[in-house]
């Protein structure tokens, strides 16, 4: 996730003329001169400089990462910075001065789910929208086929137990229980893509992304999996889409099946696909059953969940039974947060450390990267106060 204060992830984005100069004419369309716009997860500060390029009177531009720094820059040597506000933390704990009339925003993930665009969306347009405000994308689809992907599926195996004398297979689920990104050809399809989750800007309710669906192969082949993608309708008329092989910003996401199936012409393949949405990411659950003329051939059930090695630690913290236990290091960060009431600098507050947890602490540099390091975290969640720039 931190790639996106790195520059060169957005020079990608940037690059990619499909994607941006489609933003740029929907926000053409849905912005009119006067408007108040919301730039959410602004990255380079571009869709904020369409909306200006549109008429915007003013433009909020919310961004958590330092990439906002070059954004100011840009706008400013592009004459924008008048009408540009930034906003430097994270969506959900910014605080808008005034009600937007637009809301833009480009948070797809390969397979729609990955940036949490649904819930984002949903909480800013409660907070922030007017009552007949608009929201840029208006809808987002997940589209996914079987496909055969012989190459691809290869590069996921380990090496057979004659290679070096040592049985792979353990590692061979965790792998298969996962999702890879790829660049897939559309003659691999083995058959019409479906859509098995949908975002709609203008629904409040939480869509759930789960959705059974059955695919008919017309012809022989080896099923590897299933390749995902999605369809964005940015405004009507304005569509990006990021079918095989792809566009620069957006890969396909590849959900292999645990063993190579092999397909006769007639075969039914039905997929029950979920997918959570978590802080840390998504997780998959993808089940496959392979029903052939003599009933059922193949069925695999496979997650994320069961390929990420998560401690049972982490499980049983995710638990709301859970009585979390503040640990040392818990009262560190709060004795650092305490500490942070304006009047001390860094410099102070790792003495400070230095004086009541001296086991930790040996050295006033190690108190002060600390330090650092923790009120860094902290203002990304919006715990402190931000004042402009000395
Ligand atoms: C895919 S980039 C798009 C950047 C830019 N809007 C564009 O279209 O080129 C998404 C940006 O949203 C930011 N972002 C993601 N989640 C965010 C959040 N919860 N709050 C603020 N910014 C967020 C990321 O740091 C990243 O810069």
């Amino acid at each position: 996730m931190e790639s996106y204060s790195s520059i060169q992830f957005h020079r990608t984005l940037l690059t990619d003329a499909v994607r941006t100069r489609a933003y740029q004419k929907s926000i053409a369309r849905v912005v009119s001169p006067g408007n108040v716009v919301l730039d959410l997860g602004s990255g380079s500060g571009v869709l904020a400089m369409f909306a200006c390029q549109a008429g915007a009177a003013r433009v909020y531009a919310v961004e958590r990462t330092d990439v906002i720094l070059a954004a100011q820059r840009l706008v400013q040597a592009n004459g924008m910075a008048d009408r540009i506000q930034f906003l430097h933390g994270d969506a959900e704990v910014v605080r808008l001065p005034e009600k937007v009339d637009v809301i833009v925003s480009e948070l797809i993930s390969k397979a729609v789910l990955g940036q949490r665009m649904g819930p984002l969306l949903r909480a800013a347009k409660k907070r922030f929208l007017k009552p007949r405000g608009k929201v840029l994308p208006q809808s987002v689809e997940l589209c996914i086929a079987p496909i055969e992907a012989s190459e691809k599926y290869s590069l996921l195996e380990f090496p057979p137990s004659a290679a070096y004398g040592i049985d792979f297979s353990g590692l061979r689920d965790l792998a298969f229980n996962n999702t890879e990104s790829g660049r897939f050809r559309a003659r691999n399809l083995l058959a019409p893509p479906q859509t098995a989750y949908r975002f709609e800007a203008q629904e409040s309710k939480r869509p759930v992304a789960k959705r059974r669906l059955s695919f008919v192969i017309r012809r022989k082949a080896v099923l590897h999996g299933f390749c995902a993608w999605f369809s964005a309708i940015l405004y009507p008329g304005i569509t990006v889409n990021t079918a095989p092989p792809g566009l620069p910003s957006w890969d396909n996401l590849f959900f292999p099946v645990l063993r190579p199936v092999e397909l006769a012409p007639g075969t039914t393949i039905e997929l029950d696909l979920k997918g959570t949405e978590t802080p840390d990411g998504v997780i998959w659950h993808w089940e496959t059953v392979v029903k052939g003329p003599r009933g059922i051939s193949s069925r695999y059930t496979q997650s994320t969940f069961s390929g990420s090695s998560i401690s049972r630690q982490t499980v049983a913290r995710n638990s709301l039974k859970y009585k979390p236990l503040r640990s040392r290091w818990g009262e560190i960060e709060q004795s650092i947060l305490r500490l942070s009431d304006g009047t001390r600098n860094l410099r102070e507050i790792a003495s400070q450390l230095c004086l009541r947890y001296g086991k930790e602490f040996q050295s006033q540099r190690s108190a002060e990267t600390a330090v650092r390091g923790i009120l860094n975290d902290l203002a990304i969640k919006g715990a402190l106060d931000t004042k402009p720039d000395p």
